[in-house]
């Protein structure tokens, strides 16, 4: 999971005073369940590793909205981080998830083929551009990004990868050597991958004063740096980016820099990796965010809401790098589980039969517009971007300095979940709110979003002007 709760905290700290001692009896056990208090029911026995959001106790959920154990409902523009692009409890994806259970669970896709999962392939297949036609299914968005880099090393015979500072790309060792959004992510874990090089993200905003072709130039000049000094082109297996970082910050990296890239990559047969795990699946108002800059990456990885909370991922190539990858060079037990599969179907169908690309785009142009509004009125908001319904605002303590207000922007998220909105932050700053609505959300639905957001601002304590 990413969760911007990554500070780092001894373990002695970790766990809430009045955690309820191990060894709770049946009976204390039952009744924690009774009255819905899932947090102290969990505290016994759970890890104390996952940083949480909320401290909140949840128990259901029903369209686009998410209801805690007492029964009151929230508009849930969190959507699992990036998950539930449909809402909750969405007909057409249950009835296909019941549908699979009843017939089928599980086989391992090693022992060979079924329906779900060839059909889930090729409408996955028939909403990615020429040339990626070839799927290769995992669980998770850190499972893809592992198959993406290993991939891109064999086939080439070149160990260098290079990613960007402030990515995040999953949890697992290969993808944490290339996740930087955190130190918390790195912190105790080295020697990370070797061979692996961090450049300079173009953070259009942070860096650049919103010059967006300085951000590129800048880190198109960084990058040369590095396969100048440090790793040659022909060493380099792999460049991985996330068209808009997402953990990092909603900092969406500028078109030009990923043509450059781009162009880059073909001039020294470099794989280039799109991580597209928050950003995929309509949610940018395009099927896929590199359409925004019109460039195809050779490998793209794929999670999150591919089957709206079902684990699965994929990446997607074309045939011929999955061929020199070669038969049994990687492998899963669980990976295009078909039920997850299923799910997949009726999300695609969904987003195909309801235009949700559409309504991404034209919602996301909504709720910028009436984020946009808020800032006009608020100093503490330095800055309102994002494409499609991927929409940060970030928080900064002098818009003159930018220096960013971690403190502010927790405080609103625990603020607006009170008002009823879950919405999420991120940045390595923890500075930035994050929305990320379903992609079938209605404008009368974002209206209450902004109204309840503003409430919640209005309820903080303003220290400056
Ligand atoms: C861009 C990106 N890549 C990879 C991951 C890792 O996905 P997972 O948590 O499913 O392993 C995430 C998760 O947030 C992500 O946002």
């Amino acid at each position: 999971m990413d969760t911007a709760k990554d500070h780092v905290v001894p373990a002695s700290a970790a766990t809430p005073a009045g955690a309820p001692a191990r060894g709770t009896t049946p009976a204390e056990t039952n009744a924690l369940a009774a009255a819905g208090d899932f947090a102290a029911l969990s505290l016994p026995h759970m890890s104390p590793i996952l940083g949480r959001y909320y401290e909140r106790s949840w128990s259901h959920g029903e369209g686009h909205t998410l209801y805690d154990s007492a029964g009151r409902g929230f508009l849930d523009f969190a959507c699992g981080i990036a998950t539930t692009s449909l809402g909750h409890h969405h007909p057409a994806v249950t009835a296909a998830i019941k549908d699979q259970a009843d017939k089928l669970l599980h086989i391992c896709n090693a022992l060979g083929y079924l329906e779900p999962v060839a059909q889930l392939a090729t409408m996955l297949a028939d909403v990615c551009p020429d040339p990626l036609d070839t799927v290769f299914f995992a669980n998770s968005g850190a499972e893809a990004v592992e198959a993406a880099l290993k991939l891109a090393r064999r086939v080439t015979g070149r160990p260098g990868i290079i990613a960007f500072r402030g990515a995040f790309h999953g949890r697992t060792f290969g993808a944490a050597s290339i996740t930087s959004s955190s130190i918390n992510y790195r912190l105790g874990y080295e020697p990370l991958l070797p061979s692996v090089y961090l450049t300079p993200f173009p953070n259009t905003y942070r860096y650049f004063g919103d010059d967006e072709e300085a951000a590129t130039a800048g880190a198109m000049a960084a990058l040369r740096t590095t396969l100048n000094n440090e790793i040659p082109p022909s060493a380099v297996g792999a460049i991985i980016i996330e068209p808009i970082q997402g953990e990092g910050g909603f900092n969406p990296a500028p078109a030009s820099f990923l043509r450059q890239l781009r162009a880059l990559c073909d001039e020294h047969g470099i794989v280039l990796i799109f991580d597209e795990v928050q950003t995929g699946v309509a949610r940018t108002g395009r099927m896929w965010a590199f359409e925004h800059a019109g460039v195809v990456p050779d490998v793209l990885c794929v999670a999150k809401a591919l089957a709206n909370g079902m684990p699965i991922s994929a990446i997607v190539s074309r045939r011929e790098l999955q061929e020199k990858w070669g038969i049994g060079a990687h492998g899963t037990t669980f990976g295009g589980n078909p039920v997850s599969c299923a799910a997949g179907i009726a999300v695609l169908r969904t987003i195909e039969e309801q235009g949700l690309i559409a309504n991404a785009a034209a919602r996301g142009t909504e709720l910028i517009t009436g984020l946009e509004k808020v800032m006009a009125g608020d100093t503490r908001i330095g800055d309102v971007r994002g494409l499609g319904l991927m929409v940060g605002v970030e928080f900064v303590r002098d818009r003159a300095t930018r220096d960013p207000d971690g403190d502010t922007c927790e405080a609103l998220i625990q603020a607006c979940a009170d008002q009823g909105l879950l919405v999420l932050n991120c940045g390595t700053h923890h500075n930035v709110v994050r929305f990320l609505p379903p992609i079938d959300v209605t404008s009368e639905e974002i209206s209450t979003a902004l109204s309840l957001f503003s409430a919640a601002l209005r309820t903080m304590p303003r220290t400056r002007s």
